[in-house]
């Protein structure tokens, strides 16, 4: 027979298991709505996108390795969202901002986090995000607009809003501005100035959005991801790539590109084409016919898979690059 403590000990723990699991699910269901071939280019292992480890999202360092940016100094380190502060006095007082800033908890019940205070910088964009040194983190805030941005800003994540268009002065003035990420909002268009302007912009992180027409880059840019939109090859302007000598990574997957965009600048690493409709190409689009001692050695990375063409029917058109392009042969 067993004692009544006992019996309390048994029920105790499965009730304990019969709330552990709705929350699990739970978590599941709070998932982001974008599915993780989006980050198909970060290491998986360590970029689950639940917003419960945004720390690790945010963990910069992992990211940066990637793309081997070696001399891109400073790095910004972002343990958790609610940053560990080494000075009491600066500890964020909890009581004071959680009324106006409904969105920026982090769904794992890990309590209300304020906005970091900046120092001379009440912009309300550091109310409604989160400015951390000089990122900005906007992700699931409901924006509707580019929210006004301190002016040292070099590191914006907006991702999974609304915002519906990128304006000439959104960014203006902003010439620390490295990287901009507006995933999965509904940007159906870009002005010509918007970011073509910005000095300092090495990566415009565009993917799952609206756009049927490429924004104009600065020369700075050294990655571009525009990824799941509505592109059409007559939404690229004539050598759209041609001058911007910096360009590494140039992702355009799943848009509705007819062609191979060309000149590609000699920098270029990583080119995703997958999931457009080409149908042929230039023998020359790759690799130069009239130079067979030609050899293109950052090229390693072409995506042509789920495109209707064959390669079969361009066997002079890849000597140069040191791997065969992803798709049909
Ligand atoms: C591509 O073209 C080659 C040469 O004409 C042909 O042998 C091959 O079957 C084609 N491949 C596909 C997937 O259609």
């Amino acid at each position: 027979r067993m004692c009544p403590l006992g019996w309390l000990g048994v029920a105790s723990l499965c009730l304990g298991t019969l709330w552990a699991v709705p929350a699990q699910e739970r978590r599941k269901a709070e998932k982001p709505k974008a599915d993780l071939t989006l980050y198909e280019n970060l290491d998986l292992d360590n970029y689950d996108l639940t917003l419960d480890n945004y720390g690790e999202i945010l963990d910069l360092s992992n990211y940066e390795e990637l793309y081997d940016y070696g001399d891109l100094a400073p790095k910004i380190e972002v343990g958790t969202l609610a940053p560990r502060p080494r000075d009491p006095k600066t500890l964020p007082d909890l009581g004071e901002t959680t009324a106006g800033t409904p969105k920026l908890q982090p769904p794992s019940g890990a309590g209300p986090v304020p906005p970091a205070p900046i120092p001379g910088q009440a912009l309300p964009s550091c109310r409604l995000c989160l400015c951390l040194g000089t990122s900005v983190y906007c992700d699931d805030a409901d924006l509707e607009h580019i929210p006004a941005l301190p002016p040292d800003t070099a590191y914006l994540y907006a991702r999974f809003n609304r915002i519906g268009a990128v304006r000439a002065g959104d960014f203006r003035g902003l010439e620390k501005l490295k990287r901009i990420d507006l995933s999965s909002n509904s940007i159906s268009w870009a002005d010509a100035d918007a970011f073509r302007l910005l000095p300092s912009l090495q990566e415009l992180l565009l993917p799952e959005n609206r756009l049927t027409a490429l924004p104009e880059l600065p020369r700075s840019i050294v990655r571009l991801d525009a990824r799941l939109n509505r592109i059409p090859s007559a939404g690229l302007r004539p050598e759209a790539f041609r001058d911007l000598k910096q360009l590494q990574f140039l992702h355009l997957s799943d848009n509705q590109l007819d062609f191979i965009p060309v000149p590609l600048p000699e920098s270029l690493r990583s080119l995703h084409l997958q999931n457009n409709n080409i149908r042929t190409m230039h023998e020359d689009t790759f690799c130069d016919s009239q130079d067979h001692g030609q050899i293109r050695r950052a090229l390693e990375d072409i995506r042509l898979d789920g495109n209707p063409i064959n390669l079969s029917l361009f066997p002079n058109a890849f000597f140069c690059l040191p791997r065969l392009p992803t798709g049909r042969f």
